[in-house]
C-alpha cells in the first residue's frame, strides 16, 4: 500500500544520503591526510614531478594488485574506451602535476585557496569554448570567487608565481578533466573505481618521460639521499602515505561521482578545501593575515553563491 510505499522510499532516500555522506566524510578525510603528506614529503624532497609520479603509480600497483586477487573485478574496456580516456588522462596529469609542482613552492593552504576558485573557470571553459550560457545570477557569483582568489593571492606572505600559476593550471586542466570524465563515464559499465583506476595507468604513462625529462634519477638520487639524511629512513613511509593517500583519495571521489551530479561533486570539493586550508595552517603553523583569510572565505562564499544560482 501507499504508506508502505512512501516508508520504503523515505528509507532508500535516507539510506543514499547517508552512503553519500560517507563517501564524503572518507573523501575529504583521506585528502587530508594526502595534503599533509605531500607537503612533508615536498618540504624534504622538493621533486613534485617524482612525487606525482609515485602517487599515480602506486595507485595503478595497488588497482593491477586488486584486479588479479579479484578484490576488485577487472572492468571490461576497449580500444574506443581508452581513446575516450585519453583526453581526460592528458587533463589528469596536467592538473595533478601543475598542482603538486605548486604545493612545493607555496603553503598548502595557499594553493587550495586558488583551487577553489575551479568554479570560475567551468563556466568561463564552458561559455567560451562550449558556447553554454548561464544565468547572470551565475556570472554575477563569479565577482566573489575571483576577487576572493585574488585578495587572497596579493596579500600572500609567501607569493611565488610558480606556485600561482601552477594552481591557476590546475584549474583549468581539472575543468576539462571533470568534462571529459563526465562523458566518458556516462552509459558505461565501467565503476566509478575502476575508471579512476585505468585514468591513473594512463597518467602514469603519460607523466613518467616528462618527469625524467624535468628532474631525472640524478636530481632524485642526490635529493633522496639528502631527505633520508635529514629526516631519517622513515622518509620513505612519508612518501608511501602520500602515494596511497592520493590514490585512496580520488578513488573515493570518482566513486561518489557515479552516485552525484557533478554540481553536488563540486560543492563538495569546495567544502573539502575548507577543511585541507584549516588544518593545513594549524599543522604547518602557516602565518595568515586576516585580510588574507577575509580573501579566502570570500572566495569560497563565492562558490556557494555558484552553486545555489547553478541550482
Ligand atoms: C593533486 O595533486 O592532484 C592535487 O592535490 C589535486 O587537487 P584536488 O584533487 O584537491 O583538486
Amino acid at each position: 500500500d501507499r504508506t508502505t510505499e512512501g516508508g520504503v522510499e523515505a528509507g532508500s532516500e535516507a539510506a543514499r544520503r547517508l552512503k553519500i555522506g560517507v563517501y564524503f566524510a572518507t573523501w575529504w578525510a583521506l585528502n587530508v591526510v594526502f595534503n599533509i603528506y605531500n607537503k612533508k614529503v615536498l618540504n624534504a624532497f622538493p621533486y613534485p614531478w617524482l612525487t606525482s609520479t609515485l602517487s599515480l603509480a602506486c595507485g595503478s600497483l595497488m588497482m593491477l594488485v586488486s584486479w588479479a586477487t579479484r578484490l576488485a573485478e577487472v572492468p571490461k574496456t576497449d580500444p574506443g574506451f581508452w581513446k575516450a580516456l585519453a583526453p581526460v588522462a592528458v587533463a589528469h596529469t596536467i592538473g595533478h602535476v601543475a598542482a603538486t609542482v605548486s604545493m612545493s613552492k607555496v603553503a598548502v593552504s595557499f594553493t587550495h585557496i586558488i583551487k577553489s576558485g575551479e568554479p570560475a573557470f567551468s563556466v568561463l571553459v564552458s561559455r567560451f569554448l562550449l558556447g553554454e550560457t548561464f544565468p547572470v545570477q551565475v556570472y554575477l557569483s563569479l565577482l566573489p570567487i575571483i576577487g576572493g582568489c585574488a585578495l587572497a593571492a596579493v596579500t600572500e606572505l609567501n607569493f611565488n608565481m610558480t606556485g600561482f600559476m601552477g594552481a591557476m593550471i590546475s584549474n583549468i586542466a581539472f575543468v576539462f578533466r571533470n568534462i571529459f570524465s563526465k562523458k566518458g563515464m556516462k552509459g558505461k559499465s565501467v565503476s566509478g573505481m575502476n575508471y579512476y583506476a585505468c585514468l591513473s595507468m594512463l597518467s602514469l604513462l603519460i607523466l613518467t618521460p616528462f618527469a625524467i625529462a624535468v628532474e631525472g634519477p640524478q636530481m632524485w638520487a642526490a635529493g633522496w639521499e639528502k631527505a633520508i639524511s635529514q629526516i631519517g629512513p622513515h622518509f620513505i613511509w612519508w612518501v608511501a602515505a602520500q602515494s596511497v593517500f592520493y590514490h585512496l583519495y580520488n578513488q573515493v571521489s570518482y566513486m561518489s561521482l557515479d552516485e552525484i551530479s557533478p554540481l553536488t561533486f563540486s560543492i563538495g570539493n569546495t567544502m573539502k578545501r575548507i577543511s585541507v586550508i584549516v588544518s593545513s595552517i594549524i599543522i604547518f603553523h602557516t602565518p595568515v593575515q586576516p585580510v588574507n583569510a577575509l580573501g579566502a572565505a570570500i572566495a569560497i562564499l563565492g562558490t556557494f553563491l555558484y552553486s545555489q544560482a547553478k541550482q
